[in-house]
């Protein structure tokens, strides 16, 4: 249709022939999301970022499509740290290969230190930093080992 409005189901951002395509992130947090991913385009990938797109009557959601490559299971892990109601879709030859729920780990680890400075985590001790999760949107983490709430702010400045 030539000079017509914007279709009902018209795409914001074009369909990808291989890659990971990271759907139903919570409005406004897709740079959270990348910033986790460590995405940072400096490879060369296309990356298309949309945010606040329209996604049923009220709600607004994010779209990541990282183009040629196939996120690992952790780092799926990850996302469900920033955004647990994302899905996240593998696209080969244009089609959706595989569509994963991320889900949230029981136990954290590999992501953040504790925010208390003398938690035994931080001493100098071969003790790695365990959480559990407090909270979601926006996360908070309770450590395992001296209580201290850690927040989202902290987590994702450490990145
Ligand atoms: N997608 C894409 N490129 C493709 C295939 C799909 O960018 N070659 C995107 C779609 O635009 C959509 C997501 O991947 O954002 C999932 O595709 P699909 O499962 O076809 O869409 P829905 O059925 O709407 O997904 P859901 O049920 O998860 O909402
Ligand atoms: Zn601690």
């Amino acid at each position: 249709m030539v000079g017509g409005n914007l279709k009902r189901d018209e795409l914001y951002v074009k369909k990808i022939r291989d890659g990971t395509v990271i759907d139903h992130i919570s409005a406004g947090l897709a740079l959270n999301v990348l910033k986790i991913l460590k995405i940072t385009g400096k490879d060369g990938r296309t990356v298309s970022v949309a945010m606040n797109v329209p996604s049923g009557k009220y709600v607004r959601k994010d779209i990541i499509k990282v183009e040629d490559r196939e996120l690992k299971p952790v780092e799926v892990d990850k996302i469900a740290l920033i955004a647990p109601k994302s899905t996240i879709n593998i696209i080969r030859n244009y089609e959706v290969h595989e569509k994963k729920r991320v889900k949230l780990p029981e136990v954290i680890k590999d992501i953040t230190r504790c925010s208390n400075p003398s938690c035994i985590t931080n001493a100098n001790e071969p003790v790695e930093p365990m959480f559990k999760i407090e909270k979601t949107e926006p996360l908070c983490l309770r450590c395992l080992y001296c209580g201290r709430i850690t927040e989202q702010d902290a987590i994702l400045s450490q990145l």
